[in-house]
């Protein structure tokens, strides 16, 4: 392991960050995917006030405001940004919507021809008010708190784009990366533009780590070969990854390439990110003697358990400590947090995280 070495003063504040240098802390720091959201009922009542979820995300007090309601809470490490990845096809000119009860729906990109009227010059102006979140979240987080901005990464957007929302098989994104796979190409290589470009807009206005998510990756790997996940997966996020180390070198990166397997080895290896996300399938005796000697982790208690909470949550929260708590590890999910969850149980695995492991 090569920790990125601080050159900042303020960063020696922030266990975050610090984690994510490659420093092992007793009590690991810890964040949430999908911390914000409809489990809070504080964030019910703002939803609701704010009309449309697009609203509450382009509305810079409303998503200021929800950014900060688990912060208040529970107090975590780590505050990611409220919005979607599904901003940045919308920065790109795609119409996007989320209706009640049926998730996004995207205005359908049929044909190849039709990348033409995605533009990548208007993105900055379309997403400011994203980055005014940024600003304002950044001007009264506490100084021990890192903001956190993100991104999906481009196979996964793309899946939307073409499926015109969420999809079970991926057929119609499949079939343009089997048969189409210039055209596909294509539409990648933008959103590789697109992502950086998203992402140093966040860097730019306050954002201190990155997240990339690429929920959508375990869509490859039935395939024998891994020839499909480089190409669709690992090859675009490691673009990504290349070109904000040189705008942004101080600036770290979490990839999620979620349920890939064995092959989350390959992103360890040749992604090029300073840590990788686990989702809860990732067997943790493994993880760490393969893995976390080359890069931190993060992750991998299953949402399903902070549903449940009592003895089971405690027992896997616990056991991920004493296991990923041995080297450098951000505590977290390995998916988001769903919808029914208890907000009482998220304050109980707070407890038992900021215990740290056992002596
Ligand atoms: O983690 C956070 O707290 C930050 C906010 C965040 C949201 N979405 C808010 C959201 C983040 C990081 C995301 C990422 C995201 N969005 C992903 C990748 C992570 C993952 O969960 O796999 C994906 C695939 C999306 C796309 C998306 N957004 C879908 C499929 C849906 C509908 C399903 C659902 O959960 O309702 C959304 C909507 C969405 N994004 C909500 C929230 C809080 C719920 C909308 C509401 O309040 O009505």
């Amino acid at each position: 392991m090569s920790p990125t070495p601080s050159t900042q003063g303020p960063m020696s504040e922030k266990p975050l960050l610090r984690t994510l240098a490659g420093e092992r802390r007793r009590c690991p720091p810890f964040w949430l995917m999908r911390q914000a959201g409809r489990y809070l009922p504080e964030y019910r009542a703002v939803r609701a006030k704010a009309g449309t979820f697009l609203d509450l995300c382009l509305t810079p007090d409303l998503a200021t405001e929800v950014t900060l309601q688990p912060i208040r809470r529970y107090g975590m490490d780590g505050a990611i940004l409220f919005s979607d990845i599904l901003v940045v096809p919308l920065g790109l000119g795609q119409a996007v919507s989320f209706e009640e009860g049926r998730g996004p729906v995207l205005e359908q990109l049929d044909e190849i021809r039709d990348l033409s009227r995605l533009r990548l010059s208007d993105l900055r102006e379309r997403l400011a008010p994203v980055y005014q979140a940024v600003r304002q979240v950044k001007a009264v987080l506490p100084s021990p708190v890192t903001l956190i901005g993100f991104a999906g990464a481009p196979w996964t957007v793309a899946s939307y784009m073409v499926e015109g929302g969420s999809s079970r098989d991926f057929a119609i994104a499949k079939r343009w990366a089997h048969e189409e796979s210039t055209g596909f190409q294509q539409l990648i290589d933008l959103l590789v533009d697109a992502t950086v470009e998203h992402l140093s807009a966040q860097v730019e206005a306050g954002a201190e780590a990155l997240q990339i998510f690429d929920s959508w990756a375990n869509a490859w790997v039935e395939e024998k070969s891994s020839v499909s996940l480089r190409r669709w997966c690992l090859d675009p996020c490691r673009c990504i990854i290349a070109t904000l180390r040189v705008r942004h070198p101080q600036v770290p990166i979490i990839l999620f390439p979620r349920a890939v397997g064995p092959h989350i080895a390959l992103f360890a290896k040749e992604s090029g990110a300073s840590a990788l996300s686990l989702d809860d399938g990732v067997p943790l005796a493994w993880a760490r003697a393969t893995l976390q000697p080359m890069l931190p982790l993060q992750g991998n208690l299953a949402p399903r358990l902070l549903v449940e909470g009592g003895p089971a949550l405690a027992t896997q929260a616990r056991l991920i400590l004493s296991e990923l708590g041995q080297g450098p590890f951000v505590f977290n999910l390995g998916h988001g947090i769903l919808p029914e969850t208890p907000p009482e149980h998220v304050a109980e695995l707070t407890a038992i995280i900021r215990e740290g492991p056992p002596a």
